[in-house]
């Protein structure tokens, strides 16, 4: 049984000068807020006594009102509950319905809307984004998070706060949050900064927002990975920057190839450590490059670093900002992967002379990011959870990755080629030529199997056809078989060329 959310007092004018009788008035407000689907079916409706009370006028309108509306059959009386929007209304009731044409329509192509918001196309759910559970891109295992530590320290933080923790704060964050991380940063990343730097925002995405507005004009070039990150794109696309693929193989974005095709470009999208999807590692020699091309040009460089606390095998790779001698690089990193996405925090690194620009331009957007989180994630790191986290989940997600690795192998033999398995929590397949990408994508979401299509994250025309596949949720144990139905989905698309 649903209540009107939380209890709220209904939004209903009532004007008594007006021609309209009261009764009129209440029947026509609830009217159009059932049509409009701004009430729901089962939801409760306020008492007689109680709307009568709010709307400060007497029962009598409310009570024929209501019997109006009951009688129509959008109000429903149920004995010793009170009275409900009646369950059995279609969910989506037509626009065409009396005076409910005068409410919100829904938005159609023709409505004027900015240029800007027309660079994209419009949202849509995207079926491998749907679920959690096997191959999930960028789902860390959750079940292995500390919340026993993590609600303490909510606790901590929420019983008695200062007012100036409920208050308005710096656009760049808490002090102690961008300490912790800059302290963080120095030791494992080698990046180099000061507090004074770091800009605590909300995930990556926003970070590439910020940079987008403090650096980009609409029509600047803008280098981009190809394949790349989608959701860099978007951003960039929606800056009306004019994109330019630069290709990227087993040493990272191909420089030369870059500067060919547009020496100018304003700016570079880069993820050195751990490319995305593919997962290559920039070699020194090409990052020596594109800081030499970045300083030459006056181009920026922003350095994607968001899951390289996960590399196996070998020592973390160390930043491409740790290198540049000429504040060039704007460093962006993320808690989505080492903590969990729906936290939404994540930080820029920002040159010295820009950090006020980008400071106003925050501002501008939404002030700053909440303090709650910042504060438990600030403790969360001081107090050595955060690394001990980092540390059991590497050993974690290294297991998970091997895993993976051999089922994919013992399933499929090297008909898929595996790239990039070396850091994240994800890894890259390519499918044998004949097959299409998307299509097992949606078929393998219907089979809640949560694999990505590679072909997408090309601007241009796609070289490869394949999945980006997420360890990070599947159990080890559940790896070999989560792997055979990912086969059986392929295998009803078409024939896999026999096992070598
Ligand atoms: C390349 C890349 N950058 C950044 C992120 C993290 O984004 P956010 O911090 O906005 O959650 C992801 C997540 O999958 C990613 O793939």
């Amino acid at each position: 049984m649903k209540r009107i959310s939380g209890g709220f007092s209904l939004v209903i004018a009532v004007d008594r000068r007006a021609k309209d009788p009261l009764h009129k008035q209440i029947y026509d407000a609830f009217r159009s807020m059932i049509v409009g689907r701004r009430l729901r079916a089962g939801e409760q409706i306020p008492s007689t006594r109680t709307l009568a009370s709010d709307l400060k006028v007497s029962r009598i309108p409310v009570l024929t009102a209501y019997s109006q509306l009951l009688a129509e059959g959008y109000f429903e009386a149920r004995a010793g509950a009170g009275t409900f929007v009646c369950s059995s209304l279609p969910d989506q009731v037509t626009w065409n319905t009396g005076s409910a044409t005068r409410s919100t329509p829904p938005l159609a192509g023709s409505r004027a809307v900015g240029r800007r918001a027309l660079l994209l196309p419009p949202y849509q759910r995207i079926p491998w984004l749907r679920g959690v559970g096997a191959f999930s891109v960028s789902q860390p295992a959750y079940d292995q998070f500390p919340f026993q530590i993590w609600s303490k320290l909510i606790l901590r933080h929420c019983r008695n706060p200062h007012a100036s923790q409920l208050h308005y704060g710096n656009p760049l964050g808490l002090e102690p949050l961008r300490e912790a991380i800059c302290t963080y940063l120095g030791t494992s990343r080698a990046v180099r900064c000061d507090p004074q730097q770091v800009m605590i925002v909300s995930g990556s995405q926003q970070a590439l927002e910020i940079s987008s507005r403090v650096l980009l004009d609409p029509g600047n070039a803008v280098w981009m990975e190809e394949p790349g990150y989608w959701l860099t794109r978007q951003v960039l696309t929606a800056a009306g920057c004019r994109l330019i693929p630069v290709p990227v193989d087993n040493e990272g974005l191909d420089v030369a190839v870059g500067i060919k095709a547009c020496r100018k470009a304003r700016a570079v999208y880069v993820a050195p450590s751990h490319q995305y999807p593919i997962g290559a590692t920039m070699s020194a020699s090409r990052r020596l490059q594109l800081l030499a091309w970045a300083e030459s040009s006056g181009s920026w460089i922003i350095e994607d670093d968001y899951d390289s606390e996960y590399r196996y095998g070998s020592m973390p790779i160390a930043s491409l900002q740790g290198l540049d001698s000429n504040s060039r690089v704007i460093y962006i990193g993320t808690f989505s992967k080492t903590l969990f996405p729906s936290l939404r925090i994540g930080y820029i690194v920002i040159p010295q002379d820009l950090v006020s620009r980008f400071a106003a331009v925050r501002h501008a957007m939404d002030i700053t990011s909440p303090y709650l989180y910042q504060a438990v994630l600030t403790d969360f790191m001081k107090e050595g959870h955060y690394a001990r986290h980092i540390r059991r989940m590497r050993l974690l997600y290294e297991k998970r990755r091997q895993a993976l690795v051999a089922a994919i192998r013992e399933e499929f033999g090297s008909a898929l080629e595996v790239l990039g398995s070396e850091a994240g929590m994800h890894l890259a397949v390519t499918l044998p030529k004949g097959f299409r990408d998307m299509e097992i994508t949606k078929h393998a979401a219907q089979e809640k199997l949560w694999i990505a299509p590679l072909s997408p994250a090309y601007l241009g025309k796609p070289v490869r056809q394949g999945f980006i596949l997420g360890f990070g949720s599947t159990p080890t144990s559940q790896m070999a078989h989560a792997v055979r139905r990912l086969k059986a989905v392929i295998l009803a698309h078409g024939k896999l060329p026999a096992k070598e």
